[in-house]
């Protein structure tokens, strides 16, 4: 759909290519200077006085933080609605589609959305375009569906860290099926030649057709396995992702069961950094789960309450290969680089 427009929508993980990549980053460590060195004025006057509407249909913290302070130290303005599905007119009943038309005729330079419905904007993004708008949309994350500036800031991390993006042993361990982050990810990886990655999930949470059909046809090599000890001893990048318990199919009072059968299943603890070779990094989208924790699901106007187990020991954090804290501040740098190339079209 993207390429359809001339606008510069981010939609998918997809539709970056490696030339883009490459740029993309070396904008984002200068961006990442610019900020050590204490440039401030000079960054401001990247995008001064152009405006950014951030739309959130579901919860975020870095995603959203990332996004609205990248754009506040290149000196836009910002609109935001953080719980836009409850304080938005949708709970009038008004179709995005409308509501996106109207947001676009305020004349916002860029609109960053957090989608709940999943593979919905590229449709929105469309309707845009054929209205005569030629405003970008961004997606920051689309139910189970993509998180292209989250693949970015993985990538860039994993860069950053590793010092290459080929070549790489990537095992990726959790809630696969629903996961967006690790879906967009696998598509930024298979670009680049001799990437091998392992799919490490509880039963039923396995990683989509869509996406193993796609790397088949790329000849990326990649395994699904339940055997975690044997996959960390040759992984050079682990990805842990959250168990998405507010996404697990069945019924609701089924749901504190199914998630305890998924979850706890697999678990990185120091004693799992063990088995990792010095080099390798551990990386994770985060928010990761509190043991115990406890997260209201709602469907149908129903909620309930369900107790979380933790995918990743915080006793692992002092871990110098544990760089997911890293990772999540290379969040406001990829996006500082990817607001600029939206809004201006050039770096
Ligand atoms: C992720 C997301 O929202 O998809 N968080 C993020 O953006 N860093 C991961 C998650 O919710 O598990």
């Amino acid at each position: 759909m993207a390429a359809l427009s001339n606008t510069r929508h981010i939609l998918h993980a997809n539709q970056f290519d490696v030339d883009f990549l490459g740029e993309l980053f070396e904008q984002a460590a200068w961006m990442d200077r610019q900020l050590k060195a204490g440039k401030l004025d000079e960054l401001a006057g990247i995008l001064r006085r152009r405006r950014m509407f951030s739309l959130f249909f579901e919860p975020s913290t870095r995603t959203r933080f990332s996004f609205e302070s990248a754009a506040d130290l290149l000196g836009m303005r910002v609109r935001a609605s953080e719980n836009a599905g409850e304080f938005s007119s949708r709970i009038k009943g008004e179709s995005d589609i409308d509501a996106f038309r109207v947001l676009a005729g305020y004349g916002p330079d860029v609109i960053v959305v957090r989608h709940d419905g999943t593979d919905q904007l590229p449709a929105i993004a469309a309707d845009l375009d054929a209205a005569g708008f030629s405003v970008p949309l961004v997606n920051a994350g689309d139910g189970s569906g993509q998180h292209p500036t989250q693949a970015l800031l993985d990538v860039y991390t994993i860069q950053a860290e590793l010092g290459r993006l080929d070549n790489l042993n990537v095992v990726m361990v959790g809630d696969l099926a629903n996961g967006r982050t690790a879906r967009s990810l696998t598509y930024l990886l298979a670009k680049y030649p001799g990437n091998r990655l392992t799919f490490v999930t509880p039963p039923g949470l396995e990683m989509r057709e869509d996406i193993k059909k796609y790397l088949s046809a790329q000849n990326v090599g990649y395994v699904d396995s339940h055997d975690l000890t044997d996959a960390l001893s040759k992984a050079d990048v682990v990805y842990v992702t959250r168990i998405q318990v507010e996404r697990l199919p069945g019924e609701l009072a089924e749901l504190p069961e199914t998630y305890k059968q998924v979850a706890g299943r697999y678990r990185i603890t120091p004693r799992e950094l063990n088995l990792l070779s010095r080099n390798a990094r551990v990386l994770h989208p985060l928010p990761r789960v509190g043991d115990s924790a406890k997260q209201r699901v709602k469907r149908n106007g129903e909620a309930i309450e369900v107790t979380l187990m933790n995918e990743l020991a915080p006793e692992c954090d002092t871990d110098p290969r544990a760089a997911y804290f890293r990772q999540a501040r290379n969040g406001l740098l990829t996006r500082m680089a990817l607001l600029q190339w939206v809004v201006t079209g050039k770096f």
